[in-house]
């Protein structure tokens, strides 16, 4: 039950051998399996944003437009939401070479049985299934709408998994145990009935982040008692994990006791200095945001931002003058002393990279350690 309707094989072919020149792809059953789903039928549109206007433009993945996108290693943005007359994507398809480049870390093979949590469009379904089999693969969305899209979409080519609309955060006991489990949501703490519902040397890839970009891709083994591993040498990011009944809480008012002062850590450690931002959190209350000040005349940024739900606030210029960066904050939380700290600290250890961090987890708690799980240095994950 091969759609024929378009001529989408030999793009599949092509995506995957990107993919293997690329160097994200290895293992010639991974090839096979993006080179067998039909990814434009489990993503049938897709938005492109102007880059002068800002304007959103709905594509057809079954035109040829559409199927040169839809079988390249982009991000596809899926969904838009309408916010105070502005669109914004809600949603977007994993990139492929992410999506296998995660698949050949789990170290896969024929007779394993896999749960993915955040089924999404079904693309990644599609391919463990491709792989191993509709038997051997299940996955599960808290979004009802789009588990039955999916399954919908998956049947149209014969493809089958066991899908279910539940909240991730819980697996999917009925079929447990499972070889691996794979989330493509981030969780701000890994959910220890996951290692309950693993074999006794079943792994677990998920990208643990405690807030936005703070964090990254961790793979853990099952332990008696725990699960443990390090974080990924390269960076990624997934959507965050969602509840029903999640409640948006109302911001405090922003504080308006400024203070000036001046600082010589980098000004978006979010996106120059990774892990700083992510050791920042133990300090940092929970909900603080990043952003950008803007110049209003000429809309260029001019300072970094961080805003946390207590009122509190930082403004860090972009700009160095006589190698400091100028500092206004306000609130009783000091913002950027944690960021601060956390950068002093990074340098003390030696600057690690992802690959020193590791995580583990039990049912009582969770802990990020530097270099061994028993070391001497360790930062407990907030419950
Ligand atoms: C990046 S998308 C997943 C992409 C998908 N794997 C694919 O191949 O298209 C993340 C998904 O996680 C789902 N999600 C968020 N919170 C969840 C939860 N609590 N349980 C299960 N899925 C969740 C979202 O609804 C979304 O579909």
């Amino acid at each position: 039950m091969i759609p024929t309707d378009v001529d989408w094989a030999a793009r599949a072919e092509g995506l995957a051998d990107t993919l293997k020149e690329r160097g994200d792809l290895h293992a010639e059953a991974w090839r096979v399996a993006v080179a067998s789903v039909p990814r434009h039928v489990l993503v049938p549109k897709t938005y492109q944003q102007d880059g002068q206007t800002g304007e959103w433009r709905e594509i057809d993945t079954a035109s040829p437009e559409g199927l040169d996108l839809v079988y390249s290693p982009e991000t596809l943005v899926t969904a838009l939401e309408d916010r105070n007359g502005h669109q914004y994507a809600v949603s977007s398809s994993t990139k492929p070479d992410l999506m296998v480049r995660m698949l050949e870390l789990l170290d896969i093979n024929d007779t394993h049985r896999v749960l993915e949590i955040g089924t999404g469009t079904g693309y990644n379904a599609a391919l463990l299934a491709q792989r191993l089999g509709d038997g051997q693969v299940f996955s599960v969305d808290v979004d009802a709408g789009l588990v039955d899209g999916a399954r919908e979409r998956l049947a149209e080519f014969g493809c089958r998994p066991t899908l279910a609309a539940v909240d991730g955060e819980h697996g999917l006991p009925d079929h447990a145990p499972y070889d691996r489990i794979i989330a493509t949501c981030s969780v701000p703490s890994v959910p220890w009935q996951w290692a309950e519902q693993l074999t006794d040397d079943g792994r677990v890839l998920v990208d643990l982040k405690l807030a936005v970009g703070a964090g990254n891709l961790v793979y853990l083994n099952r332990k008696p008692g725990r699960l443990e591993g390090r974080f990924t040498e390269r960076w990624a990011a997934f959507m965050a994990m969602r509840h029903e009944g999640d409640l948006v809480t109302a911001n405090r008012p922003r504080s308006t006791d400024r203070a000036e002062r001046t600082t010589n850590t980098p000004a978006q450690p979010w996106w120059s200095h990774r892990v700083v931002w992510f050791l920042a959190q133990f300090a940092l209350p929970r909900g603080v945001s990043y952003g950008m000040r803007l110049d209003p005349d000429t809309r260029k940024p001019t300072a970094a931002t961080l805003s946390s739900p207590d009122g509190s606030w930082v403004e860090v210029a972009l700009d160095e003058v006589d190698g400091a960066h100028q500092v206004v904050e306000a609130g009783v939380t000091a913002l950027w002393a944690a960021v601060e700290q956390a950068y002093e600290q990074w340098r003390d250890l030696g600057e690690p990279d992802w690959p020193r961090l590791g995580l583990t987890v039990t049912p009582d708690g969770q802990h990020v350690w530097l270099d061994e799980p028993d070391g001497e240095v360790s930062w407990t994950v907030p419950r």
